[in-house]
């Protein structure tokens, strides 16, 4: 199996509560190396951006509003198979769907709340790691 990249986000949920270890944590168990790393406050710019494949749904404005409503983490994730391993650890979007021992069904509190995003396919992931990171700022 290759070792492969994707992109990962600790959201607002999770580090107003002070889970980014505990989250982080979850990554690392799952065998997963956070290659690259950094808290900002996402501009609203920078939401909209990162989710216009979502920018017809109902729920667009809402998600916009909570993902700036705080710090969140973003990360570049390096492991087998990352982005499966990534979305296996990180559970269902909705927790009340998640499994036993996942970071969603551990920590989220809602589905918007949801503690956690994760690229769905390599393609994807390329795409998201490029939004927030140079090159020279991963480091596997
Ligand atoms: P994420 O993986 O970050 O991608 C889009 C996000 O929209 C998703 O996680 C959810 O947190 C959020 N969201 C909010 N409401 C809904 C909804 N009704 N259905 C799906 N996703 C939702």
């Amino acid at each position: 199996m290759a070792v492969t990249r994707t992109f990962s986000i600790i959201k607002p949920d999770a580090t107003r509560r002070n889970l980014t270890g505990a989250v982080t944590k979850k990554l690392e168990d799952a065998g997963l190396r956070v290659v690259a790393s950094k808290r900002i406050q996402m501009t609203r710019e920078q939401a909209e951006g990162f989710y216009a494949v979502h920018k017809e749904r109902p729920f667009f404005g809402e998600l916009v509003d909570f993902m700036v409503s705080g710090p969140v983490v973003v990360q570049v994730l390096e492991g087998e198979d990352a982005v499966k391993r990534n979305r296996d650890v990180m559970g269902a979007t909705n927790p009340a769907d998640a499994e036993e021992g996942t970071i969603r069904k551990e920590f989220a509190e809602s589905i918007e709340a949801n503690s956690v995003h994760g690229s769905d396919s390599e393609e994807n992931a390329a795409t998201e790691i490029a939004f927030f990171f140079d090159d020279s700022e991963i480091v596997g």
